[in-house]
């Protein structure tokens, strides 16, 4: 085994994973791929599976799960893939052709996790795309449903309605949009929650009180906000560019943040998002 094979083999066995209220398991770290050209999403997903992701965050909206899919078939790993039903597929019909569809680019046997993207509520059709995807859980073509930018009042009228309760709900999630009432629905109800946007899309990064803390454990601002997700329980899909970031941001598991690291990071909760506004989506 070469070094680097030691180095890669190591940054996986040392990752944890989250049991998702389906029995499943997800790894905690995820790579988010938001934003990745088609054209590279073959090469970013086979080097952040070479640096030890296990679990790659994609979606139709994002144009690249052919590449995902390259990527991940070719490297022979087990790899946890999430895909999403877009805002326009929703429906009963329309979601199965676009699950379809989604299957096809990835080229995998069964989808690992598959997520409404937003409930649209203008549109009213969530409730009949959620009822879809749990026959599609069903017959075996998808692992694990769950849904995305879903409010609490969302969550409560699809799980009052079938029963099935989404194993997560992805939502924007970062210091300054900690989400904490959402966060404790989720617990009550056995949902996961998955942060998307964990590093504000790089917002938080230049901020002074992380700044101190990360050089306070030897590690920089980035590998701290991951692991206040990581502290919280929740599951992050942080997306980067390069081999040397995506090293980075999985590069978590050999430090913890104290209570009073936890402490001042829960004062940065402002409210504030970098994406949309579910309820107007
Ligand atoms: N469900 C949803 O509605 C939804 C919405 C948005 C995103 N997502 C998912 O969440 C994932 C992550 O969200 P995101 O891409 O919006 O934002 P993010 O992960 O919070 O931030 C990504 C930004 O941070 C930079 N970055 C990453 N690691 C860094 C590091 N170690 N040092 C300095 N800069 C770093 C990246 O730069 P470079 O790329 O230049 O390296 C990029 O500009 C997405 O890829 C997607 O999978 C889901």
């Amino acid at each position: 085994m070469s070094d680097e094979t030691v180095i890669w083999s190591r940054a996986v066995e040392e990752q944890t994973s989250i049991r998702l209220n389906d029995g499943k398991s997800i790894p905690q770290v995820g790579q988010g791929v938001f934003l990745v050209p088609p054209e590279d999403a073959e090469r970013l997903v086979e080097t952040g599976i070479q640096v030890g992701y296990r679990a790659i965050d994609t979606a139709a909206f994002y144009r690249n799960e052919a590449g995902v899919g390259r990527a991940v078939r070719a490297s022979g790993e087990t790899v946890f893939v999430t895909t999403k039903l877009w805002n326009g597929d929703q429906g009963r019909d329309k979601a199965r052709a676009a699950f379809e569809r989604s299957h096809k680019e990835l080229g995998l046997d069964a989808i690992d996790l598959y997520l409404i993207h937003w409930p649209v509520p203008s549109q009213d059709l969530y409730l009949d795309s959620w009822r879809t995807l749990i026959e599609l859980r069903d017959e075996g073509r998808v692992r694990s449903i769950g849904v995305s930018n879903f409010t609490i009042e969302h969550l409560k009228r699809i799980i009052g309605e079938t029963g099935v309760v989404p194993v997560t709900n992805q939502v924007e999630l970062h210091p300054a949009l900690q989400q904490n009432e959402l966060v404790a629905f989720h617990e009550e109800n056995g949902i996961s929650t998955t942060s998307w946007s964990p590093l504000g899309r790089g917002a938080l990064l230049d901020d002074p009180l992380l700044a101190t803390i990360a050089s306070k454990h030897g590690k920089t601002v980035a590998q701290v906000i991951i692991r206040w997700h990581i502290e919280r329980g929740l599951i992050v899909i942080p997306k980067a560019s390069s081999e040397g970031r995506l090293r980075e941001n999985l590069d978590v598991f050999n430090f913890r943040l104290d209570d009073d690291d936890m402490r001042q990071i829960a004062t940065l909760d402002r409210g504030t998002r970098v994406g949309p506004d579910p309820m107007s989506m």
